[in-house]
């Protein structure tokens, strides 16, 4: 029983694993379909686990009404079970038996978006992680793998689709206007991969020969309307296909995959066996509604989920605590597809950077906070708040150490290995690093500790060259802070891939003492595993400029005394991208850090010309790809400003970088222009990432440009709106003319812009999120401007994706405004917890965590942010998704 007062909520711990009491092997099931009371039978063959010490049959429920309970036909006696705290337990169960349960749910009323719900009159479940419960009571654990086969009811006219995992085996007509279809999936799975969607939907179909011959049925569903928006996420599955047959060796198991677009849904994408369910912004794409970030999203999501057929649902986990055995790789899998799909060294370059950029913004931030936990966490309140960006993206980072480690065959042997031993198993990280060390011979032992340890290490490098002995010396030292609950950390194994430059900016060819380095090898990868080592280069005629964690190597911050002359030789001349793009944003945060503290100190503001030119060469060197100079010419975000202050002042971090941005629109306004004109793309769009780098540079040009208040650049924005062929072009010009600042006369044009762009496109809710997310993002806009927003007839907290494209975005993305001195920007975040805590917990839980790092500000915000946490806290019927987050930063 939940009370008022929220009770300290349980913690579970990884080291109480037990095996399941009793295995499942066969589930079937039958719903009758009703928004109001949907009726759903199970019926299971189960077994006795030998090997557990659980006697009872322990089974899951939640907000379920319980009809019957019988075991071999029999119903089971009120004396031999109970229900407490979601669990049904029975006693004294036969070794091997048939348990039949029923139960009553109410899918209209389900606005958690987990377990079966409603979205626009259609049926969708959502089970991962621990949904499944809320449709039957069962052992809904990931190591409890069954076959499944599910008979779906419903009225004919309102529910004309109905799908499930596998294949079709039967459909009918029923009497009083229903109908009827049999699903079965011929593979083993884990409770949390069933699926069914029942609804009126329309899909687009095709069928694709796998390099085997064998011909498989693809389809994309989406509601009626929507058939104009399907191609692209169509052609992502089909080179996923593709991709992980030719790069992995794995073929699609199915005789038919389905994926399905629906609005309301918590997360990017899942990825149930044969059907999968998309967010609609990872579907959903034509040039007028979608922007470039668009399109890619949607082939690396669509790649993420078909990845998962085999890296989560062939070999899954054997508890929530192994999550980034699935996660992890699987990012890593589709972070590589979409690198291979633009194919040149620059694409792949430029992919690693994002990807890089994404984990330190915010998974560098999580790991430094009250939340900060390992790729395999050791406990958890709620499950569902370790969908994070270290399981994610640091599991990734972890995954492609091997690759780094290994090499790219040693990588493929070791995934080969993993599959022949696992098909079929619910398995532990512990057996995937074991199947990485067995298949190349190589000691990975330490390298555990990336699997128990959080924190993000740093790295030192100091180094010394001697000129009698032509030998360079780089010393490494590694160090980790503190995190909850673990204060002592030990060595990491770190790859450090390092290389050195001549004068002239060419590689040398290295020689590492002691160590056996391929010939003509530029690049070496050094093992980091003690708390401080040495590493020395033979040979070396020169001193040479360090190119330290090419291709950023391991996820670490990386120290090193660059001078800001190295930094421009790096930025102009080294054969890794990363690097020379690394070397760009170091110049910047440099600027940026003495820019904040001028800005603190009263100091007049100056950037030097060395930086400027640094900046306009790049920008100018046709040789590099657009997409690299527009990542140069991308400063540091002000989130990744703040991580190098202990005490984080937002509103000096924006000026100093808006006095940098105007600063340089101002040095370099016709090298700007030029590059806007040069990267114009005329004619039919097309998503490839040769034209969307001309656009991202293009449109990048323009941004800056209105930082200089001048009417033709205005004008030019406002000409690139009006008449713009693509939602790229359109998003982007809108974007410069809101945040513009100059007069009243401008200010007008932009607000009507931004109300046409609303009329135009008011019937695409995925433009309207984006219309949402830019006003929750523009300068101009506060707590006050924010509020005035949800009040907008367009406006709602129950769908996730406008909740995100306001509030998100706002309390997120906007940082000067949201930490606001008078306070208002956290009574504003406290209102939308406590109001998105009744409808949907995990979406609050997301929210809540906006406060996550309130000890990093000055005391008179602290004050604040820690008197709104406590308002969340002390609110009544709080969830345990939310509870967590606001317990854990308030400790
Ligand atoms: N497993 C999904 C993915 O990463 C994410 C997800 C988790 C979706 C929980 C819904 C609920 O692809
Ligand atoms: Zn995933």
């Amino acid at each position: 029983m939940r009370t008022d007062t929220p009770s300290t909520p349980l913690t579970i711990y990884r080291k109480d694993y037990i095996a399941p009491g009793f295995w499942v092997d066969t589930v079937e099931m039958g719903f009758d379909l009703d928004p109001i009371a949907t009726h759903v039978a199970t019926r299971m063959t189960m077994r006795r686990n030998p090997e557990s010490s659980e006697k009872d049959i322990v089974l899951f429920g939640e907000s379920l009404k319980l009809l019957q309970l019988r075991i071999n036909g029999v119903s089971v006696k009120k004396s031999s079970y109970s229900i407490e705290n979601g669990i049904l337990r029975i006693r004294n169960a036969p070794d091997e038996l048939t348990l039949d349960i029923e139960t009553l749910i109410q899918p209209a009323k389900n606005t958690s978006l987990s377990g079966l719900y409603v979205s626009n009159n259609n049926f969708f479940t959502q089970c991962e992680a621990e949904g499944f419960r809320k449709i039957t009571f069962f052992p809904d654990r990931p190591d409890v793998m069954a076959k499944y086969t599910v008979m779906l009811r419903g009225d004919k006219k309102k529910y004309p689709v109905l799908l499930s995992n596998g294949n079709l085996i039967a459909e009918g007509d029923l009497p009083g206007g229903r109908h009827f279809a049999k699903w079965e999936d011929p593979f083993k799975k884990p409770s949390y991969l069933f699926a069914l969607v029942a609804g009126k939907l329309v899909c687009q179909q095709e069928k694709y020969k796998l390099k085997s011959g064998r011909k498989v049925l693809l389809q994309v569903w989406v509601e009626d309307g929507n058939l104009d928006k399907t191609q692209h996420a169509m052609d992502s599955l089909k080179n996923s296909i593709r991709w992980d047959e030719e790069r992995f060796g794995l073929e699609l198991d199915l005789d038919r995959f389905m994926i399905v677009a629906v609005s309301d849904f918590n997360m990017g994408a899942m990825e149930n066996k044969g059907l999968n369910i998309f967010n609609t912004k990872y579907v959903l794409a034509n040039p007028s509604i979608a922007t470039d970030v668009d399109y890619a999203g949607i082939e690396s999501v669509v790649g993420h989920e078909y990845f998962h057929n085999w890296t989560g649902n062939r070999v899954t986990c054997r508890d929530w605590f192994q999550l980034s055995l699935k996660e992890g790789l699987t990012v890593f899998r589709d972070q590589e597809f979409s690198a291979d799909l633009v194919g040149t060294a620059t694409g792949r370059a430029v992919k690693r950077i994002e990807d890089v950029r994404l984990l330190r913004q915010v998974q560098f931030s999580e790991d430094a906070g009250p939340m900060a936990h390992p790729v395999r966490p050791d406990s958890f309140v709620e499950i569902n708040n370790f969908y994070t960006v270290t399981i994610y993206e640091k599991g990734s980072e972890v995954v492609r150490m091997y690759y780094t480690l290994l090499g790219h065959d040693g990588f493929r042997k070791g995934m080969d290995l993993y599959f022949q031993r696992h098909d079929g198993q619910a398995v532990e990280c512990d057996d995937f690093r074991a199947a990485m060390a067995d298949s190349s011979g190589r000691n990975l032992k330490q390298f555990e500790r990336w699997y128990s340890q959080a924190g993000t290490p740093r790295v030192k490098v100091e180094s010394s060259y001697d000129k009698a002995s032509k030998t360079y010396e780089l010393t490494l030292s590694q160090s980790c802070p503190a995190t909850p609950g673990q204060s002592k950390k030990l060595p990491f194994h770190i790859p450090v891939a390092v290389g050195l430059l001549n004068s002239n900016g060419k590689d040398l060819v290295l020689n590492l003492e002691g160590q056996a380095t391929p010939s003509k090898a530029t690049t070496v990868v050094l093992e980091l595993t003690s708390a401080k080592q040495t590493f020395r280069f033979t040979g070396v005629a020169k001193k040479p400029v360090p190119s330290i964690l090419r291709n950023f190597s391991a996820p670490v911050v990386l120290e090193y005394e660059y001078t800001d002359e190295e930094l421009g030789h790096l930025l102009a001349h080294d054969s890794d991208a990363f690097n020379r793009w690394e070397a760009g944003q170091r110049l910047a945060m440099r600027r940026l850090v003495k820019l904040t503290k001028s800005v603190l100190q009263g100091e007049a503001l100056e950037l030097d010309s060395m930086f400027v030119e640094a900046l306009r060469s790049t920008l100018n060197d046709r040789t590099l790809d657009p997409s690299f100079r527009e990542l140069v010419l991308t400063l540091p975000s002000e989130a990744m400003v703040a991580e190098e202050f202990k005490e984080v002042n937002p509103q000096a971090i924006h000026q100093a970088r808006q006095f940098m941005r105007s600063s340089l629109t101002q040095q370099l306004r016709a090298d700007l222009l030029t590059a806007y004109e040069e990267n114009l793309t005329p004619g039919k769009y097309s998503p490839d990432a040769v034209s969307a780098a001309k656009r991202g540079l293009k449109n990048l040009a323009l941004s800056y440009l209105l930082e200089w208040p001048e009417d033709a650049t205005f004008a030019l924005a406002k000409t690139q709106f009006d008449e713009a062929q693509n939602m790229t072009d359109r998003l982007a010009a809108l974007t410069a003319l809101t945040n513009f600042s100059g007069s009243a006369k401008n200010a007008k044009v932009s607000a009507q812009a931004l109300q046409k762009f609303f009329r135009d496109f008011k019937k695409e809710a995925l433009v309207i999120d984006k219309w949402f997310m830019l006003q929750g993002t523009a300068r101009t806009t506060d707590a006050a401007k924010v509020r005035e927003l949800m009040k907008h007839p367009a406006f709602t907290l129950s769908n996730p994706n406008r909740a995100r494209s306001l509030a998100f975005s706002f309390c997120n993305a906007n940082p000067s405004r949201f930490h606001a001195a008078d306070g208002s920007g956290y009574a504003l975040w406290a209102d939308l917890v406590v109001a998105l805590n009744k409808l949907n917990p995990q979406v609050a839980a997301r929210l809540a965590r906006s406060l996550d790092r309130w000890r990093k500000y000055p005391k008179a915000l602290q004050v604040q942010m820690k008197a709104a946490l406590q308002r969340v806290a002390d609110t009544s019927k709080l969830s345990k998704d939310v509870l967590e987050v606001v317990t854990k930063a308030l400790a």
